[in-house]
């Protein structure tokens, strides 16, 4: 049997075909625009994702007998507003995680309807990038749209209703729509009221290892699969790549280092932090966890290096940086406003403490370094709850790099592993498929048997301790750059 991961990304759509022992045969990835139509915003067509899918699909599976594919599903971005009306179309693009522009509608959730009454009732408060805002916002600049709305979906759901005709989402990836009573697992009424929504524009709710349905005939005929290929409802990207670096169960994190940053931790029992500067959602794996969400990690490399540098050697680039733990530049990472622990839509990158002696080789390192900073903010938050991790995973795009998992391996002081397969949300969307036909007992059982750890970089004492001084004056620019950020 074969089971199939699709990570619904932001720059590209990644598909991963498994066997049921879990070895990888083949990977595809197809891309599609990012629109920023103004300063702040993110949008991208789901039209776009859906064709993209489709032809990835038939590619990853051109050279196999199709009638062993047994299940698909999902890691998706998350937090994107989908909307479609009566007949079902796609009403405007999807407003995604990454976009700033809810800052009234955040500000009016937080402060006017009290992010006490927020945390009670979904477990979390109002960030700039999560739907219910985005919904508010629509709901006063676009009513026209907003009144043809008979469906509210995040991005894998699209993929998952065109797929079989079922319109489901999972508690990991609802979590993020600040619609969700997370620790009770159901639909907020007092948050569906405040954003003017009907239960029914809703989703079903399913746990993310569970079967939805099966593909509509006409796709199946199309795609040439069994039209019994069951459909699992699959996670939020960050859940689903935990699950493929087998952090599952209680007290396990993993580092995402892909567009967003992440630092994902499990825990088998609901829990807020005091500011609830993480986020406290569902997990895949039928438990919980907390998240803290930097908007720009890799993409801060990427916009140094393609953007200003105008190059894409990005080994070249890193392999003269050696004076770690000495760099007197600073790199603030806030290129699209920031989430976790600032919450501050507009909040702007900065590099401080330049002089004629700095090189290019520092400026970089100082991005590196600004994203291990940011990361280590939210870990602050977790410790100060009582939750310590000392090992992590590690995947995404800059998790290739040694360099930078040496970094956060030291700015962080835990043990950083990459796991066999890099691809973390398809991995694990897969997983969950394989899960949901039955192969494995629970996700648990799955990830434990089938992710293998590849390498392990320790953090060494002099450069903790040297870190550990940096992190002390980087935690001070913020709070005195703050003022100057965004308004100017
Ligand atoms: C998590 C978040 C991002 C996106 C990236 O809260 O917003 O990690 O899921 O795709």
């Amino acid at each position: 049997m074969y089971y199939i991961g699709i990570d619904l990304g932001t720059s590209a759509v990644k598909l991963l075909l498994m066997d049921a022992e879990g070895k990888v045969e083949k990977i595809v990835s197809k891309e599609y625009p990012l629109m920023f139509p103004k300063p702040g915003w993110a949008e991208q067509n789901p039209i776009d994702w859906w064709k993209q899918s489709v032809l990835g699909l038939k590619e990853l599976t051109a050279e196999i007998d199709k009638s062993e594919i047994g299940g698909i599903s999902f890691g998706g971005q998350m937090h994107g507003l989908v909307i479609l009306d009566e007949k079902d179309q796609v009403i405007r693009p999807a407003i995604l995680w990454n976009d700033g522009r809810t800052i009234e509608e955040t500000d009016f959730l937080n402060q006017e309807i009290g992010r006490d009454k927020l945390s009670q009732w979904t477990g979390n408060i109002a960030f700039a990038g999560f739907t219910a805002p985005k919904i508010l916002w629509l709901k006063k600049h676009e009513p026209e749209n907003f009144n043809r709305i008979r469906k509210i979906m995040l991005p894998k759901d699209y993929l998952a209703y065109r797929l079989t005709g079922v319109f489901s989402t999972d508690y990991s990836d609802a979590s993020g729509m600040l619609l969700l009573d997370v620790k009770n697992k159901c639909w907020s009424k007092e948050m569906m009221e405040i954003c003017g929504v009907r239960q029914e524009w809703l989703p079903k709710l399913y746990e993310s290892y569970e079967m939805t349905g099966t593909l509509r005939e006409d796709v199946a005929k199309e795609l040439g699969f069994p039209s019994t290929c069951k459909v699992a409802a699959g996670a939020g990207d960050n859940a689903a790549a935990a699950v493929g670096t087998g952090t599952v169960g209680t007290g396990k994190c993993n580092i995402s280092l892909g567009t967003s940053g992440t630092l994902f931790i499990t825990s088998d029992v609901f829990q807020v932090d005091e500011k609830n500067a993480l986020h406290s959602f569902d997990h895949a794996d039928g438990n919980y966890h907390l998240m803290g969400c930097m908007l720009c990690a890799a993409s801060c490399n990427k916009w140094w290096m393609e953007d200003i540098l105008h190059t894409k050697e990005y080994q070249e680039e890193q392999k003269d940086i050696e004076n770690l733990g000495e760099n007197q530049v600073y790199f603030l990472p806030y290129l699209m406003g920031e989430r976790s622990p600032h919450n501050d839509p507009n909040a702007r990158g900065a590099f401080i403490g330049m002089s004629l002696a700095t090189q290019r080789g520092d400026m970089l390192q100082a991005v590196l370094e600004g994203v291990a900073y940011g990361l280590r903010d939210s870990l602050e938050v977790a410790r100060k709850q009582g939750v310590a991790p000392k090992t992590t995973t590690i995947c995404g795009g800059g998790a290739k790099s040694l360099l930078w998992r040496k970094i956060v391996a030291n700015i962080l002081n835990m043990d950083v592993s990459t796991v066999m397969v890099e691809e973390g949300p398809a991995y694990g969307g897969a997983i969950l498929a394989a899960v949901a036909d039955g192969r494995y007992e629970s996700v648990s059982q799955a990830a434990n048997q089938i992710v293998k750890i590849k390498d392990t970089v320790s953090p060494e004492k002099d450069l903790v301790e040297k870190y550990e001084r940096g992190y002390e004056k980087y935690r001070e620019l913020y709070p005195a750059l703050k003022n100057f950020m965004g308004h100017m």
